[in-house]
């Protein structure tokens, strides 16, 4: 069975540690404001395993002008579930939750990894890359909802 819940910052590590900061400590998987009420955590499970997981910010970008704008963090799903439109059903549930708090644009910093991922779901590259030290090349993205 797969399904998505809610869950905490903490389980969130169990895949970041993994998938986003592999050979780093623990504490690296902490990103600020995950205990914020604003900050919702979704896991999606294949049965009792949490194969993938996605944060959601209420946090604000200074190239957007929209009030109601949130960011998406620490999108990841373990090595063995890719490819399984996991990642497709996170993001699409993250949507679904920012449409009920009247969000009307989505924006992160994508991994120049991902960005073909997120164009798929119809999230546009804005401005130059930039780089993040220690993990690498980035763009911002963004769509409207
Ligand atoms: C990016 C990531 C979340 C995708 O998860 P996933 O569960 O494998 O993705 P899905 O199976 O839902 O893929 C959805 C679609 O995107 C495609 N896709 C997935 N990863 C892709 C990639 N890296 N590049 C291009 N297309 C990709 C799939 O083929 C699928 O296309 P289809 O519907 O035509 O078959 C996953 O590969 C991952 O965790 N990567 C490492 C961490 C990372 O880079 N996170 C993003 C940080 S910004």
């Amino acid at each position: 069975m797969v399904f998505v819940k809610k869950i905490n910052s903490k389980m969130t590590f169990q895949v970041r540690q993994p998938v986003l900061r592999p050979g780093k400590p623990v504490e690296s998987c902490i990103f600020e404001g995950d205990d914020l009420e604003t900050t919702t955590h979704l896991g999606l499970y294949n049965n009792s395993t949490l194969a993938g997981i996605v944060s959601i910010f209420a946090s604000r970008h200074n190239l957007f002008p929209q009030n109601e704008q949130f960011q998406l963090r620490g999108m990841a799903v373990l090595d063995e579930f890719r490819k399984k439109g996991y990642g497709e059903r996170l993001v699409n549930e993250a949507e679904a939750c920012i449409k009920e708090r009247n969000g009307s644009l989505i924006w992160f910093n994508a991994r120049e990894v991902a960005v073909a991922f997120y164009t798929k779901l119809g999230y546009e590259i804005i401005g130059d890359a930039f780089d993040i030290p220690t993990i690498g090349t980035h763009f911002v993205m963004r769509k409207m909802i």
